[in-house]
């Protein structure tokens, strides 16, 4: 399952203490996203500019790319506060409105899985992130009557996996919504680098490239495959990650030379194998392997789309020239001439 891929982009429990640990506190050492990183900037120093709280701003894009990151920066550059929350912890309206009427001016409550919020729950979000108001209902029956209550300048930072799920009055506001991509492999091989030095690893350049391209695109991924590696190094070799020793390790675990491990390609294969190479829908291919159709959505189809593996068409997906070779199987132009 998942939790044992270790190529899945979700953090691990003992992970999340050195996520924190690697993690850059200001923009200057944000490593790639140079789009999100500088219009980021712009929006920090306009509101510092004006001496107002920062705007409400919305991270979305596949896990372990760095939303929960940037949420941290964007405090630190303010100079602000920053509450912890996520959407599935807030279950009661009057959660939200004890966390909301607890905060300070221009401090920053960050919502992680914000699509997670209830119903009621966001509409006491609405008011509060337009207006600073928070509206609270006294008393019962016919002789309740609503009450406003003014909150101070604050700041909602949110981040999701899953935007088509926020729903679209809260979507409209937020101020900023920033998309994070896949990193490039050179920006995932300074990422790698940099954690080499910071736990003190001895990395030589072809050995970080090779986990870099690895890494599936992905900051979390390429840090936790450079942990693999080290172990293998320091038990199979004398602690040197070079290129043989990454790749043997990399070898090991059934991580490809793209970064694909065994879930990734079962999917590729059932596309190509079971349903003649597509189009077929998502929720199809899962069973067929007998996967949560959540695990594939987040984690499995982003990055086979950023590969080129495969193709997102009405009728749902299609593997690809390129998956073919890469899993090495004939690919006949015929058989896919419906949709190509
Ligand atoms: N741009 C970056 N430069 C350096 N390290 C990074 C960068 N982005 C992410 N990381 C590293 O990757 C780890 C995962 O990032 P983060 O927790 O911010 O991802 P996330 O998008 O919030 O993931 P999730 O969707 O699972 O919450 C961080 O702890 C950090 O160490
Ligand atoms: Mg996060």
């Amino acid at each position: 399952m998942d939790e044992q891929r270790t190529v899945a982009p979700q953090a691990e429990p003992e992970e999340i203490v050195l996520d924190r640990a690697l993690r850059p506190q200001r923009l200057d050492g944000l490593i790639g996203q140079d789009r999100v990183r500088e219009n980021l900037r712009i929006l920090i120093e306009a509101a510092q500019g004006r001496g107002e709280a920062l705007e409400h701003a919305l991270f979305y894009g596949p896990p372990g790319l760095g939303k929960t990151t940037l949420a941290h920066i964007a405090a630190n550059e303010m100079g602000a506060k920053i509450r912890i929350t996520a959407g599935p912890s807030i279950e009661r309206a009057g959660d939200l409105a004890a966390i909301l009427s607890n905060l300070h001016e221009h401090e920053v409550l960050f919502i992680d899985e914000i699509h997670r919020l209830g119903k009621a729950v966001e509409e006491i979000l609405y008011p509060a992130m337009e207006d600073f108001a928070l509206d609270l209902v006294i008393g019962q029956g016919p002789g309740a009557r609503t009450v406003r209550l003014s909150l101070p300048r604050f700041t909602v930072i949110g981040a999701t996996t899953r935007l088509a799920l926020l729903s679209a009055p809260l979507r409209t506001r937020f101020g900023a919504i920033y998309r994070l991509d896949f990193y490039e492999t050179a920006d995932l091989a300074r990422i790698v680098d940099r954690a080499a030095r910071a736990l003190d690893v001895p990395l030589e350049p072809e050995g970080r490239e090779e986990i870099a391209r690895r890494g599936r695109g992905t900051p979390r991924v390429a840090l936790r495959l450079l942990r693999r590696v080290r172990d293998y190094a320091q038990v199979r070799g004398d602690g040197v990650i070079t290129a043989q020793i990454a790749a043997d390790a990399l070898a090991l675990l059934e991580i490809d030379g793209r970064g694909l491990d065994d879930l990734d390609r079962r999917v590729l294969r059932a596309i190509i194998e079971k349903f003649g190479g597509g189009p077929v829908g998502l929720d199809t291919i899962a069973a067929s392997i007998g996967e949560a159709s959540d695990t594939i959505m987040d984690v499995v189809e982003p990055y086979l789309l950023q590969l080129g593996f495969i193709d997102r068409t009405p009728r749902g997906r299609a593997a690809t020239r390129l998956a073919y070779e890469h899993l090495d199987i004939p690919y006949d132009d015929g058989a896919q001439g419906t949709l190509f």
